[in-house]
């Protein structure tokens, strides 16, 4: 591709001056872009008012301070924006809060942002104006590779630039500036808090486990399952027709740290299936009472509650997207998308005949990608 008004492709040989002069256009630049080539300075124009060599010390020092005064209002802005993020956070129940806080927020996270890039870049406008070098340089369009001696010119340029810029000889500037960029650039990380609380181990254990380890400091077997929404314990005759489905939540579990999150893992459906049809897990066969098996209700594709059971053909639906679950087989899945079967609890009855729960559940509850963390 040609970039002179000949047309001609022929590459032009480095440090061919004439040639260049005749074969390519000229422009004139504030400054020299990357990879181009400057060769002169053109002193027949006049350099614009303001410029930094024009400037005697005394004013150059006038405007390095208030440079870094609009630094400092950049960084001081930036650090409102992120303890404004943080006191968000803080507001209401879990971090949860009112239209009239959320308002209050975006107002305030707003102002910090505009006021810290506003302040960067008035800083920065004057920093140019008030303390560079400003001259009319003639650039000549040449090829856009560039060969060593036009990049060593560069490099010399460079650095003759950053040496004209007056950053490696005004720390105050240099330091202001850092100060200013390192919270600026920290405030889009803050935002990944959004991503919500790591979830440790959280998710491999319910309400379940913690339940029946407190039974067991009192000498009980296990802990007891209550009706959901009555919070009835359940004696096995209670519940003694086969083809019946209950859900049931762990004793207690209203009153647990959290109580919400807890019922919503450990919630769990009862089955009776009739002792005929039923096929014990290899390694399970004492987690039934006579038939009577718990499963989770939430669905491992991707969390629905199972909450539909068909009697006759003993399978548990989850109504989201057609997953279905063996009830007699440890709840295998027989059909859609979930991956797993539902995770079993294992069961017993006390000596009063209550039915319990004697462990958590073996497995990570929900959708199975619960299970990768
Ligand atoms: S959530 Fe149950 S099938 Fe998708």
């Amino acid at each position: 591709m040609s970039d002179n008004n000949t047309g001609s492709n022929e590459p032009m040989e480095p440090g061919d001056a004439v040639h260049e002069e005749q074969q390519s256009p000229k422009r004139k630049v504030g400054t020299p872009t990357q990879g181009g080539r400057l060769l002169a300075t053109d002193e027949s124009e006049p350099a614009p008012q303001g410029a930094g060599a024009e400037l005697d010390e005394a004013a150059a020092k006038r405007a390095e301070r208030v440079v870094a005064a609009f630094f400092l209002l950049a960084a001081l802005a930036s650090v409102g924006f992120i303890a404004a993020y943080v006191w968000s956070g803080t507001q209401g129940p879990n971090g949860m809060h009112g239209l009239d806080d959320a308002r209050a927020s975006n107002y305030a996270l707003g102002a910090c942002m505009t006021v810290a890039m506003l302040a960067m870049a008035i800083g920065v406008t004057i920093w140019v104006r008030r303390l560079m070098t400003s001259k009319q340089i003639v650039q000549q369009r040449g090829n856009l590779h560039s060969d060593e001696a036009t990049r060593a010119e560069f490099e010399t340029n460079f650095m003759a630039g950053a040496a004209d810029s007056a950053v490696t000889r005004r720390p105050l500037l240099r330091r202001t500036l850092l100060l200013a960029a390192a919270p600026l650039g920290l405030a889009p990380l803050v935002l990944l808090r959004d991503l919500g609380p790591l979830p440790e181990k959280r998710l491999r254990h319910t309400f379940w486990g913690e339940a029946v380890k407190e039974a067991k400091k009192h000498g009980r077997p296990g802990v007891r399952l209550v009706v959901d929404g009555t919070d009835r314990a359940l004696r096995v005759s209670d519940f003694a027709t086969p083809g019946s489905m209950i859900t049931v939540l762990p004793e207690g579990v209203e009153k647990s740290h959290h109580a919400l999150n807890e019922i919503a893992k450990s919630v769990t459906i009862l089955i009776n299936v009739p002792a005929d049809k039923f096929k014990p897990v290899k390694g399970r066969e004492n987690w039934h009472v006579g038939g009577i098996v718990a499963y989770s209700k939430i669905c491992t594709h991707v969390g629905c509650p199972a909450a539909l059971y068909e009697q006759t053909t003993h399978h548990i639906l989850c109504p989201c997207h057609q997953s279905t679950f063996d009830a007699t087989d440890g709840a295998k899945v027989i059909f859609g998308p979930a991956a797993r079967p539902l995770p079993q609890l294992p069961l017993s009855v006390d000596d009063e005949g209550y039915l319990i729960a004697t462990d958590d559940f073996p497995e990570p509850i929900g959708p199975s990608f619960w299970e990768r963390g």
